[in-house]
């Protein structure tokens, strides 16, 4: 087994990495560090998918009609409202793009590939930060009030990774209050928002309605265990945008074989309720097994996943990354995060046996 350089950084889909530097066949390795669901993808799509094949020999609907419309189903809103993509990560660089902010202000530490997408379309990014003495939660009047004409977008990914923290629907209209008086596009990311407790209680989809300059971004590759798949959708209600999205971008974002996957995902009841069962009782059993341990600090996780503070002085995220990674589980270290450190490490909920192993291995 090779010995790795603490200076190395793994993302959640570098398993060819890893099997390289440790010769561990990534097969065998359980990802606590992608986020995804552990159940795997629907049973209703695995069977659906394989029958409709053929789908690849045509050129998919270039409107994406009926896949717009199963997607406006499961919100209940507008399919007029819904932009599909290859993946969230297109659509998080279509709307930069489009918007081309010169200023963005970002909550952070949060996902990287904003920070990215602001740069590559030629603008700044600024980092509002999260404080860890607060949880990581938002204080929105301290927010509201250092936003300005400055800036041309604000992003915040909701709940956020890697805090696992989640903004309000209360809280996020008086942010949106602010920026429309402001003129501040709003791009919210709700990658996670289905592992929350109350979906329809704390999404903004339903806030599109009310506010022309909030764009809502989804995908299907955490809840629905489908990161290969690349499927993601925008949810948004100003007409110039929508038309002006559709009118620039590629013809074909999504691929024949997605157009149909999304088509029967969104309505497997069965698969949804298993996974927000199974999601909610492993959050609330192993949140409260760190906080009891004086090891670590968890903090407390809305998504499905938790970020963890390391009290144990003696140890570093690259110390438990290694530890773990030898147990063939791996783990996010956090320390390339804007203002996290070596202190930090956060991991996702995978099935009770395997939670029970990287637990056992950590708490030990
Ligand atoms: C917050 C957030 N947004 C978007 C993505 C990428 O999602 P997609 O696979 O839909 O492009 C990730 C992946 O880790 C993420 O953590």
């Amino acid at each position: 087994m090779g010995q790795i350089q603490h200076r190395d950084h793994f993302h959640g889909s570098d398993l060819e990495k890893i099997e390289q530097i440790y010769g561990i066949r990534k097969e065998e390795i359980i990802s606590f560090s992608a986020n995804v669901n552990p159940l795997g993808i629907s049973s209703k799509l695995r069977q659906g998918l394989a029958e409709h094949v053929d789908a690849i020999t045509s050129y998919p609907d270039r409107e994406y009609t009926s896949l717009r419309r199963c997607i406006g189903q499961y919100l209940t809103c507008d399919m007029e409202q819904i932009v599909v993509g290859n993946g969230s990560t297109e659509l998080i660089s279509l709307f930069i793009d489009f918007i081309h902010p010169k200023r963005a202000l970002i909550l952070g530490p949060t996902y990287s590939e904003y920070e990215r997408s602001v740069g590559l379309s030629g603008g700044n990014s600024h980092y509002y930060p999260l404080h860890a003495k607060e949880g990581f939660t938002l204080h929105t009047e301290d927010l509201c009030a250092k936003l300005s004409e400055d800036y041309q977008l604000l992003i915040l990914c909701n709940p956020n990774n890697p805090t696992s923290t989640l903004i309000p629907r209360q809280q996020m209209r008086r942010i949106l209050d602010t920026c429309k008086m402001l003129g501040i596009y709003v791009l919210v990311d709700e990658t996670y928002i289905e592992f929350t407790r109350d979906v329809g209680a704390s999404s903004s989809i339903p806030l599109t309605r009310d506010y022309n300059n909030l764009i809502v971004l989804r995908g299907t590759s955490k809840f629905f265990a489908a990161p290969g798949l690349r499927l993601g959708y925008a949810v948004l209600s100003n007409p110039d945008i929508i038309s002006t999205v559709r009118r620039v971008k590629n013809p074909w974002m999504i691929n024949a074989l997605a157009d149909v996957a999304g088509q029967l995902m969104f309505t497997d009841e069965d698969y949804k309720t298993k996974t927000r069962r199974l999601i909610l009782s492993e959050r609330e059993r192993l949140y409260h097994l760190f906080l009891s341990s004086d090891r670590f600090k968890p903090y407390d996780p809305q998504a499905n996943f938790m970020l963890l503070r390391i009290e144990d002085p003696s140890i570093n995220a690259a110390d438990l990354f290694d530890l773990c990674i030898r147990q063939k589980m791996m783990i996010r270290d956090c320390s390339t995060f804007p203002f996290l450190s070596d202190r930090y490490i956060r991991f996702c909920f995978m099935k009770p046996e395997d939670n029970d192993r990287l637990m056992n291995l950590l708490l030990s």
